[in-house]
């Protein structure tokens, strides 16, 4: 692919690559919707120059381990956690990427690891909840 070197992750990964899971919000780091993992790091791709990626690129479309991901879909169903779901493909990355470095976290890590991610449906209560049940499935597994 003959790309400059400046052209943002996300840009690539929609329009050249046609990953079109992981959305556009913002594109200044201020909402979290283009959120992808980088060797495993949630990572905002808006704000990633082509040539600056440090590493394996894992987007919405291929995340986690089957176990993980079983476990946070299940947790976004149980909760019924989208509303209009634009943003949560970035919620789940981040909290994907909570969850492999936190197997069990409290409520505060989960503020904290989150608060990044906007929600303008305001579905962050059902986003925490998920969470602490996506923990608890992940240790059942
Ligand atoms: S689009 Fe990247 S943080 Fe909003
Ligand atoms: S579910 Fe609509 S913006 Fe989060």
């Amino acid at each position: 692919m003959d790309l400059p070197q400046d052209v943002p992750l996300l840009w690539v990964l929609r329009d050249e690559i046609g990953l079109t899971g992981t959305k556009f919000g913002c594109g200044i780091a201020a909402c979290g919707a283009c959120t992808v993992h980088i060797d495993g790091v949630a990572t905002r791709s808006c704000q990633v120059a082509l040539g600056d990626v440090w590493g394996e690129v894992t987007t919405i479309e291929g995340v986690g381990t089957p176990e993980a991901m079983a476990a946070i879909q299940q947790a976004w169903v149980d909760h019924q956690v989208a509303q209009c779901g634009y943003c949560q493909s970035g919620q789940i990355m981040q909290a994907a990427s909570l969850l492999a470095e936190n197997p069990a976290p409290s409520d505060s890590d989960i503020d904290d690891a989150m608060q990044g991610n906007l929600c303008r449906c305001g579905t962050y209560p059902r986003i925490r909840a998920a969470i602490h049940t996506a923990a608890k499935l992940m240790q059942e597994a």
